[in-house]
């Protein structure tokens, strides 16, 4: 019988056949695969059968990553938008947009997106390296970064997302930007960013991987190596819903700081809350 309350380990036979059923939806193939075994381990402890456990695997990458492609990436079109608009900067900022758009968490940025970087930027030293956590589209923003002068002309950016053809996608894009950017499928949850930069952004990611391990979002605050570390949570759910997310967010993010002498500042927009740390590496 099974106990759903109970935790075994599962045999890593059990947990491969998990991953390569997971794998055989095109919606989650491209998902780096220690993130997949992470979960199906996970979802095996808990004494569940395979059909089980592969629901719940399904549901739990649903939640923590597809959820926010609102419609199925077409990389090759979106690069040849891209492409064709690159030349003309309003085009440009105009197909960033609209790609943006297919990402529910770049989409919520869109209406702030002008203030956006103006704002968070303000004061900064030039910006020489950047890293973008838990990214999705959001180097598609880099218009708007460059817009705000705080960039360095020779700035790097590296970009990191748990699904390897959006890193295709992305490393194409910086090509095109021109940008000095490496994007790569890395689950942070097992392989955390060791880099130093002068920036770093975990925008709207701490609930995602605190969905998956509930020290994460804490772990990754001081795990990261960069002078200026930006951590944003959503001030609505998908569905539209407020439920004083503000409140709870701005707690729950004390409560990851409490321990650390950092100074913090809080930026209020009307689609997202961003934390600026300024970290003492
Ligand atoms: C809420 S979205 C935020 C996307 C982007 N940072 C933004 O604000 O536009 C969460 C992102 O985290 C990514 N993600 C989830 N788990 C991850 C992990 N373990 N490692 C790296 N990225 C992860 C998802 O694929 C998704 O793109």
């Amino acid at each position: 019988m099974c106990n759903a309350m109970s935790t075994h380990p599962a045999a890593s036979s059990q947990i491969a056949q998990l991953v390569q059923a997971v794998q055989q939806s095109s919606k989650y193939a491209a998902i780096t695969p220690v993130l997949i075994e992470q979960i199906a381990a996970q979802e095996l402890a808990k004494g569940r059968s395979h059909k089980e456990a592969l629901k719940a695997t399904k549901n739990k990458l649903h939640q923590i990553a597809g959820v926010y492609l609102t419609r199925r990436p077409d990389y090759d079109a979106w690069l040849a938008q891209l492409e064709q608009a690159w030349p003309h900067a309003h085009a440009r900022q105009q197909a960033c947009r609209a790609l943006m758009a297919n990402h529910a968490s770049t989409k919520e940025r869109l209406p702030i997106l002008d203030d956006f970087y103006n704002t968070l930027f303000r004061d900064l030293p030039p910006i020489h390296s950047l890293q973008d956590l838990a990214c999705g589209l959001n180097p598609l923003t880099l218009p708007w970064m460059m817009q705000s002068g705080a960039l360095a002309t020779e700035c790097t950016y590296w970009a990191l997302d748990i699904y390897a053809d959006l890193a295709l996608f992305l490393q194409s894009f910086f090509d095109l930007a021109p940008i000095n950017g490496r994007a790569t499928a890395t689950d942070i949850l097992h392989e955390p960013p060791t880099i130093q930069t002068d920036v770093a952004l975990l925008f709207k990611a701490a609930p995602c991987l605190e969905q998956v391990d509930k020290q994460a979002g804490q772990r990754l605050l001081e795990q990261v190596h960069a002078r200026v570390l930006f951590v944003s949570f959503p001030v609505h759910s998908l569905s539209g819903r407020q439920r004083g997310m503000v409140q709870n967010y701005t707690a729950h993010f004390h409560e990851m700081v409490h321990n650390l002498s950092w100074r913090v500042e809080q930026f209020e927009f009307d689609t997202e809350l961003v934390f600026r740390i300024w970290k003492s590496t």
